[in-house]
This record gives structure tokens, C-alpha cells and sequence, in this order.
């Protein structure tokens, strides 16, 4: 029989046991659950946003539908927007050419992933729009009469605004120089100051505005002041986003310019489409 005092406070005890004996309030416990509800609370947020991005696309791209139809004055809430979305026609553009290629699926062309990839893309030394890159090839949506000529060209634009990049479309005239509408679908400006650019008021300013003059000089500006080409070529700035309302200057004549539209828009002039 040993004579050594037992003692069971001695006891080894495994971590588990040893750390549910700790008061509920010792830091390890406190920092456990921290930890264990932030890691919980992550993996159901990951789960959700992994789960919801099917819909989220399909919600993306039902709004950039939206956006084309009512920019072309075609919008009714009323009606299912697939189905009306049918009546466009979409073409991949090559802006260097100013011509349709069937070189990719214009049903599924992705302009945005398309400016990234060095392929087909380039970087911009003159960059007024501040967009740093620019796609070779984008996506045009026509709207044709029922004898099948054209009624509205519906044309892409981005650029940079104070705080964003402003995500568009301008709606032009089948003459390729009368403005029928602008509008963007995305951007993140300041509501009240450059998210005004969404107001109808403002909106509304852009139609029935020319593109270029006689002589087939680029004349838009939007600007605080009427230029001296007049006002017919002229939308007012927003006032309060000045800062924002060059943004939209310069995106604008950037993409109805030589290095966006302007071959394109030459072959519409001439017959060539
Ligand atoms: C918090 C904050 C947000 C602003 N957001 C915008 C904006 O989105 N777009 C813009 O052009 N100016 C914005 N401004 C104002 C600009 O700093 C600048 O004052 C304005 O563009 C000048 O326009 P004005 O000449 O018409 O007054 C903001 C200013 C502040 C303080």
C-alpha cells in the first residue's frame, strides 16, 4: 500500500474539461464565443451570397434590359421583359472598323470582362473618360421598324464621374446623330448631387439633341454654359456636380468620338449597315 497522499485536484484533465471549468466570464470563453459566432455568422453569409449570385445575375441582367428598353422609350411595366426585350437586336461591334462581326455570340458577349482581357482590348494613353482600358468589340442593340429598317441604335457608354464609373446607354435616331435618350443603370455618385444624373428632369434634357454639326464635327457638351456651336448640341450641367457633370461630358464625346462610335456611326451615315 503506498503511503503518498492522494490528491484528485491533481487529476490531469483534458483541454475540453479544463476549459468548460473556466468561468463563463474568463477571457478564454468570452473570446471563444466571439470567434465562434463570427465564424458561424461568415459561413452563413458566404453560403447565402454563393446561393443568391444565380439570381443576383439574372437580376442583373434583367435591369441593363430594363434600362435598354426604357432609354429607347420602349418600356412597359406591364409587360413580361424578356418577351419585350425580343424586339432588340443585338450585334458585337468592332469600333476600329465600325462594322458587326460574328466573331462572338452577341447574345452573351460580356463588354465589362471583355476591356480586361489584354486580347481583345487596349490600354488608353488619351483617356479622357478614364476608363483606363477599352474593349475592341462591344455590344449595340438595334430596334428595327417593322420593314425591317432601323429605328434606334441603343450604344453602351462608361466613364468615370467624381466618385464612379458611370455604367449607360445613349439612345440615338436612325440617322445616327439625333439624341433620343441617355441614361445610366449604374453608378455611385452622391444622391441629391451627382446621382442626379438619374433625374428625370435631367434626363429628358438630352432628347432631341445633336450629336454633330453640319460639317460632322462632334459639337455635344454638357456644360454650365450654352458654347458658341448652341443649343442644340447642349445639355445643361447638374447644378451642385459640376465635378460629375464633366464626367458625363467627357464619356460622352469620348464614346460618340473616333475612338468609341464615330466609324461606326460614319457607316450607318453612309448606307453601310
Ligand atoms: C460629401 C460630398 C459629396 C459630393 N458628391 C458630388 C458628386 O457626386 N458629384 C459632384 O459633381 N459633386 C459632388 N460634390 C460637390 C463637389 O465637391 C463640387 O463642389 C461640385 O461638383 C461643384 O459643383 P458646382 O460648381 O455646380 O457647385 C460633393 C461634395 C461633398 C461634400
Amino acid at each position: 500500500m503506498s503511503d503518498k497522499p492522494q490528491n484528485t485536484d491533481q487529476k490531469p484533465q483534458g483541454f475540453i474539461r479544463r476549459f468548460l471549468a473556466l468561468p463563463s466570464d474568463s477571457v478564454e470563453k468570452t473570446l471563444f464565443v466571439a470567434l465562434s459566432l463570427c465564424l458561424v455568422a461568415s459561413m452563413i453569409v458566404s453560403a447565402v451570397a454563393v446561393s443568391l449570385r444565380p439570381i443576383q445575375e439574372v437580376n442583373k441582367l434583367k435591369d441593363k434590359q430594363i434600362n435598354i428598353l426604357q432609354v429607347a422609350g420602349v418600356y412597359d411595366p406591364s409587360k413580361d421583359v424578356l418577351e419585350a426585350f425580343q424586339a432588340f437586336e443585338p450585334q458585337v461591334l468592332e469600333l476600329e472598323t465600325g462594322l458587326f462581326t460574328d466573331q462572338f455570340d452577341a447574345a452573351t458577349f460580356d463588354d465589362r470582362a471583355a476591356a480586361d482581357n489584354p486580347e481583345i482590348s487596349i490600354a488608353l494613353s488619351d483617356d479622357p473618360a478614364g476608363i483606363g482600358r477599352k474593349s475592341k468589340f462591344v455590344t449595340v442593340y438595334l430596334l428595327r421598324n417593322e420593314d425591317d429598317s432601323i429605328d434606334k441604335l441603343i450604344l453602351p457608354i462608361h466613364g468615370y464621374g467624381l466618385w464612379s464609373t458611370l455604367y449607360g446607354f445613349i439612345a440615338l435616331e436612325a440617322n445616327g446623330n439625333d439624341i433620343y435618350g441617355l441614361q445610366f443603370y449604374s453608378h455611385a455618385e452622391t444622391p441629391g448631387l451627382g446621382a442626379e444624373v438619374d433625374n428625370p428632369r435631367w434626363k429628358v434634357l438630352w432628347s432631341g439633341k445633336k450629336l454633330a454639326d453640319a460639317q460632322n464635327e462632334l459639337q455635344i457638351s454638357v456644360t454650365k454654359a450654352v458654347p458658341a456651336a448652341g443649343a442644340e448640341y447642349h445639355v445643361d450641367a447638374l447644378s451642385g456636380a459640376t465635378l460629375t457633370s464633366v464626367g458625363v461630358h467627357n464619356l460622352v464625346r469620348f464614346w460618340m468620338g473616333e475612338e468609341g462610335y464615330a466609324p461606326f456611326l460614319a457607316n450607318l451615315k453612309a448606307g453601310d449597315i
